[in-house]
């Protein structure tokens, strides 16, 4: 079943529509708009949401599962999005661990997953997602780094095809997810896609900066690492990696 639909032209930013929307609609709901004032990136930054060149939505659940496997929710985004983009463009995307897709190592596409939990646990997810599809230029602190589906590809796709494309892969892997509530069914997909596997990674915890080298993630979805001879497990969360 495809989720309700809420489009809007302009609005601030799709993740906290989304939030206020919960409350009110019992059901699974997507927002998608066409440009936003306030996108919100991840650690605080913005989203620069430019008017008609990207996709900017933001999908609303209820998955009956406990508060520490909600970090799985934003690999299985990462995941349905990569497969939209294959299905469509004929392209693999990969997967910067946990929430940044990247093509020819330029970022794509970022989530942002937010939530609300009570006494009885989730009571909801939002996992919002910015696509870079037509752009061709980007802000001055992101110019580097970012790039677009048009740009990396040449093709120029409908974002509805990328949307619900998406959506059915989403709820496509959720449902996998379900059957065991943890990674172990998607695991090695999701690794066919991680862009940081056997590579080097820099690793931001509070302890401060270390190298490590990615092996893969195990089944609660943490990024596991070599770092010196000690096998580590990342935490989305917890620190940040950087590289590639
Ligand atoms: C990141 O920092 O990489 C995450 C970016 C997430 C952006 C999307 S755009 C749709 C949704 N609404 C927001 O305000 N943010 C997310």
């Amino acid at each position: 079943v495809f989720p309700k639909i809420l489009y809007f032209n302009s609005i601030d930013s799709t993740n906290t529509y989304a939030k206020k929307a919960a409350d009110l609609i019992p059901s699974d709901f997507l927002v998608v708009a066409d440009t936003q004032t306030l996108g919100r990136g991840r650690l605080g930054r913005s989203w620069s949401s430019p008017s008609s060149t990207g996709i900017y939505m933001s999908l609303c659940i209820r998955p009956n599962i406990s508060l520490e496997k909600a970090s799985m929710i934003t690999l299985i985004t990462a995941m349905a999005i990569c497969d939209a983009i294959e299905e469509l463009y004929n392209i693999s995307p990969l997967i910067k661990w946990p929430n940044d897709i990247v093509i020819n190592s330029k970022k794509i596409c970022g989530i942002l997953t937010e939530m609300s939990c009570d006494m009885d646990g989730i009571k909801y997810i939002i996992s919002g997602v910015g696509i870079n599809v037509y752009d061709t230029e980007f802000p001055d602190d992101i110019k580097d780094t970012a790039s677009s589906l048009l740009l990396e590809t040449g093709t120029k796709t409908d974002r509805a095809k990328i949307i619900s494309s998406a959506i059915y892969h989403f709820y496509e892997d959720l449902d996998t997810f379900m059957q065991t509530e943890d990674m172990s069914i998607l695991k090695s997909k999701y690794e066919s896609r991680l862009a940081n596997i056997g590579r080097e990674v820099m690793i931001l915890d509070p302890k401060g900066e270390y190298p490590a080298t990615a092996l893969g993630i195990d089944e609660t979805g943490a990024l596991i690492v070599n770092a010196n001879g000690k096998i580590k497990r990342i935490i989305s969360g917890e620190v940040s990696v950087r590289g590639i």
